[in-house]
């Protein structure tokens, strides 16, 4: 069982040092890729402007999720709203616990080797500004208790980052 109180001191910790966005998220990936077992990817998906789709006409387009700081394999790099696990996490502002990815409509499959996965909002000034997503390569790998533990984990997240 993760020691999710321990996880949420050192996050607290590494804050005071910076809790500058990049800084921290960064190390909170390594922390959670470090702390997790069977896990194989352990990162941030950022809300930002679609300044990547190369094919979007001049016109501003909606915002998209664009990955952040992980740990892992090489990642999608863009993910629209309510696609995928991520961009359901994001439209819905709901944890996704998913024992099967395999059965989830949309997955996105980074990694062949991912059968679960739980993705988490983070918010500022009320909004859903990142999600924080973990997969395993085991099926049902995430629990009840990791939910609880990673909500908790990421509320105190939101408390000590400078969102920018
Ligand atoms: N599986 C995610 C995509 C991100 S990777 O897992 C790192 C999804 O369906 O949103």
């Amino acid at each position: 069982m993760t020691d999710y109180r321990l996880l949420e001191e050192q996050i607290k910790g590494l804050a005071e040092i910076s809790g500058e966005m990049v800084s921290l998220m960064s190390n909170a990936s390594a922390l959670l890729y470090e702390a997790l077992s069977d896990v194989n990817w352990a990162g941030f998906y950022i809300v930002r402007p679609d300044a990547t789709d190369k094919t979007a006409q001049p016109i501003v387009s909606e915002p998209v999720l664009l990955v952040g700081p992980f740990q892992g394999k090489v990642a999608c790099v863009r993910i629209e709203k309510g696609k995928g696990v991520c961009g359901t996490a994001w439209e819905e502002d709901k944890t996704q616990l998913v024992p099967d990815v395999h059965k989830f409509p949309g997955h996105i499959a980074c990694d062949s080797a991912s059968n679960s996965e739980i993705v988490i909002p983070i918010h500022h000034n009320g909004e859903v500004v990142a999600v924080l997503d973990i997969d395993s390569p085991l099926l049902g790998r995430f629990t009840e208790d990791d939910k609880v533990g990673l909500e908790g984990f990421v509320r105190t997240l939101e408390k000590c980052m400078e969102y920018n």
